[in-house]
């Protein structure tokens, strides 16, 4: 049997990628796919309560950095890892590249740290698709405000987002092969016929 693929969504907070996860689950349903969505920090039941800390405590950069990893780290050896090799497909709503974007770009962690923990954690593993929804930050601000409560991330300010941002394109130039940008400030219907696109491909 052949294994799954593993697909990623990324995007500074207010981008719309959780939208845009059940239309891309249901489309490869429709195909007769087995697809897990799933999402990080999280996934587990270990990783859900690591989720709580990072969203809610406050922590030194090193230790956020590290919970994150050991959430993956979990995530991968219990669900992600297990699905593909039953040729399931996964969603996951963040990976990886988010902690490139947050902890490097807008908490500036050295990169290196990050990539010796990449290598640690999943030397042999990486997305087969990363979609990332890109918007300007003033539109992913005026979303944020309209929809919730925010938590420890979302409360940062527009230099952290900005920085983020700019993160993410710079892996997304960085791995062009695995990413795809998505213009999100484009109405629902545009991104949809985006996302087909791209679905075609695979
Ligand atoms: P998010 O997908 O925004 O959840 P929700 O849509 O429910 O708010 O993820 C939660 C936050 O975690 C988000 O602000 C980004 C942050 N995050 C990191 O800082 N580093 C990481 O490695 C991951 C996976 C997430």
């Amino acid at each position: 049997m052949t294994t799954g693929q593993f697909i990623t969504f990324e995007g500074i907070d207010g981008a719309g990628k959780s939208t845009h996860i059940g239309f891309v689950a249901e489309r490869l349903r429709q195909r007769g796919l087995t697809v897990v969505t799933t999402r990080e920090p999280g996934g587990t039941a270990l990783g859900e309560r690591l989720r709580e800390l990072l969203l809610h405590e406050k922590m030194h950069l090193e230790t956020e950095t590290l919970l994150m990893f050991a959430a993956r780290r979990e995530h991968l050896a219990q669900l992600i890892e297990p699905a593909l090799a039953r040729g399931e497909w996964v969603i996951s709503d963040r990976f990886t590249d988010a902690s490139f974007a947050y902890q490097g770009g807008g908490r500036k962690l050295p990169f290196d740290k990050l990539r010796a923990l990449e290598q640690w954690v999943h030397p042999h593993l990486q997305p087969d698709l990363t979609l990332l929804f890109d918007v300007p930050l003033e539109v992913a601000r005026a979303r944020l405000d309209a929809t919730r409560d925010l938590d420890r991330f979302e409360q940062e300010k527009a230099e952290f987002f900005a920085a983020t941002r700019a993160a993410y394109l710079q892996r997304a130039a960085e791995f062009p092969t695995r990413f795809r940008v998505i213009d999100s400030t484009r109405s629902l219907e545009q991104t949809h016929a985006r996302l087909d696109e791209i679905l075609a491909t695979l």
